[in-house]
């Protein structure tokens, strides 16, 4: 037990949880931006309110989620923890390549500038709908005799406000900045990037990062204009 331990909280450690929470995460945005896509399907909602009540109260998906707010926590403690270290080491070597001290550095500070606005465009995310859904009294619609509650009019109403639209919109950028870096920084961090194969997977980390971050934009953007 006492050698995981050891291994988890040395920078070879820090690194492989850093890489996997980050993949876990990629994955959740796909799956996340690709059921918001249901905000499209239909005026009315009732397509992204019956997904979001299966979504949301499905115990295996449930228990994901646990999972994933865990992951998301674990990812932004452990970048905290390796910015600061990296701000006391002198020079090195950077996700395997040996690198300047400043180039280091600044990698990683962007990488933690980034971090922390996601992380602050998350708690205000989760405050106006997961919160909102799971604590507070909502709007709801009843679907085949289901009572289920109302989101997409919680959505349109949010998307009506020029600042969340605005902040949506950074934040989304920020998102696509910290994908293109950290999506194949995790796979060199694992040692699965060679001569080989590291030309597909930065194309793959490029298309990745710019489409996925398309997609939720899309959402503020067509609610802002068309609805
Ligand atoms: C811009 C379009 C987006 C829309 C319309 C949207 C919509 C929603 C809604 C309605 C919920 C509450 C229902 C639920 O828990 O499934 C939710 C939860 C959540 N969203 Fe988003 N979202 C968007 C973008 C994002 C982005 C870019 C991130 C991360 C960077 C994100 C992270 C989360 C997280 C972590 C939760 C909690 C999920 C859970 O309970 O498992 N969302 N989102």
């Amino acid at each position: 037990m006492k050698w995981i331990i050891d291994f988890l909280l040395s920078s070879l450690g820090k690194k492989l949880i850093m890489s996997l929470t980050g993949l876990f995460l990629c994955l959740f945005l796909v799956v996340h931006m690709l059921g918001n896509l249901q905000l499209f399907f239909d005026n009315t909602g009732e397509a992204f309110n019956v997904y979001a009540y299966t979504m949301t109260t499905n115990p295996l998906i449930k228990i994901i989620s646990y999972g994933n707010y865990f992951f998301i926590l674990l990812h932004a403690v452990q970048g905290i923890l390796i910015t600061m270290y990296n701000r006391k080491a002198k020079g090195g070597s950077y996700q395997g390549k040996e690198v300047s001290d400043t180039e280091a550095r600044l990698a990683s500070r962007n990488m933690r500038n980034l971090g922390l606005l996601i992380l602050v465009f998350i708690g205000l995310h989760m405050w106006q709908f997961w919160a909102q859904m799971h604590f507070f009294q909502m709007e709801t619609q009843v679907y085949n005799g289901v009572e289920v509650k109302d989101l997409y009019s919680l959505v349109k109403e949010a998307f009506s406000q020029a600042w969340v639209v605005v902040f949506y919109l950074i934040a989304l950028v920020a998102l696509a900045m910290h994908l293109m870096h950290g999506f194949w920084s995790a796979f060199q961090s694992m040692g699965l990037s060679n001569k080989k194969y590291g030309p597909i997977i930065r194309a793959v980390a490029m298309g990745y990062a710019i489409l996925v971050p398309l997609g939720f934009a899309a959402m503020p953007i067509v609610f802002y204009v068309l609805k």
